[in-house]
């Protein structure tokens, strides 16, 4: 059994990513993002303070707006279109979820498609299910970067990814097909999770429930990608894979912390500068 290292991965790929922006400065662009989170959820600002300091370390430029979770739809709607028209911003970043008065369909489509850095916005999730270059959701594009560094290649494999999500199943359903796997998807109403997952060469699953995939679901040899990350009372920080005893019988499994979850904020990196030099080429 390996260990897919997604720390180790996302280092390499952010001493890449400090050179490029170098490179972009001497042209006198400074990657830019801007942030939007609305409310005080506890998780959301830590991934957003990591996202920031993430910025800070390679060199981007970030500047946060913090919004009180009684904010109107009209007001996030505006600082989001100011930013669209900023030249200083490269990426637009909304953190999700948004509270239950705000319609996030519509928030997500008032981002520009060009600063579109998560990957949310209809014209880009069209592109992405066309197989056309676009930005593509930073965790399931950091899952294909795994899969690409260890030489795990999707094609003809059986693939069951467990979470139909718009930030993370749906997108990775695509990622795969569009490299020739053959997808299943899984969801809260899937009748016999069991039967789905123990037919699969590679599960991928992120729901956010520990342990719900167990030893008995896995087949001997398959890969297992986690995405889950779940605090349990005892502070241990664990994804929804039972870790200990699959990872005696898959061929390869990513660790929970530090497996894919370093590699999403690479990526968010990633199309941000992706975003930027795009800029340079329009100048
Ligand atoms: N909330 C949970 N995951 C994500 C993500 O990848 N992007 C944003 N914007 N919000 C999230």
């Amino acid at each position: 059994m390996q260990i897919l290292d997604g720390k180790e991965l996302s280092t390499s790929i952010k001493d890449e990513l400090k050179n490029k922006v170098i490179k972009l400065k001497a042209e006198s662009i400074t990657p830019g993002l801007a942030v939007i989170i609305v409310g005080d959820d506890v998780a959301s600002h830590t991934y957003v303070k990591m996202k920031e300091s993430a910025c800070e370390k390679i060199g981007i430029y970030s500047i946060v707006h913090k919004m009180p979770s009684d904010i109107s739809q009209e007001k996030i709607m505006e600082t989001i279109q100011m930013m669209n028209t900023n030249p200083n911003i490269d990426g637009i970043l909304v953190q999700l979820p948004l509270p239950k008065h705000i319609d996030t369909d519509k928030i997500l489509q008032t981002v520009s498609p060009d600063k579109d850095v998560d990957g949310f916005h209809p014209l880009n999730s069209g592109k992405l299910s066309l197989g056309l270059d676009t930005f593509v959701p930073c965790t399931p594009l950091g899952v294909m970067k795994i899969l690409q560094t260890y030489e795990i290649d999707p094609k003809g494999l059986d693939v069951c990814i467990v979470g139909a999500s718009n930030i993370v199943g749906k997108p990775m359903m695509n990622l795969l097909l569009n490299e020739f796997a053959t997808v299943d998807i899984c969801h809260i109403h899937t009748k016999d999770l069991k039967v789905h997952v123990k037919r699969a060469d590679m599960v991928i699953v992120g729901v956010g429930k520990p342990n719900l995939i167990t030893v008995d679901m896995v087949k001997e040899g398959a890969i297992v990608i986690d995405i889950g990350i779940n605090r349990l009372e005892s502070g241990k920080l664990v994804g929804d894979v039972d870790f200990e005893k699959v990872s005696q019988i898959c061929s390869y499994i990513t660790p929970v912390p530090g497996g894919v979850g370093p590699m999403t904020i690479a990526m968010l990196l990633e199309n941000t500068i992706k975003s930027a030099t795009q800029r340079l080429e329009n100048a």
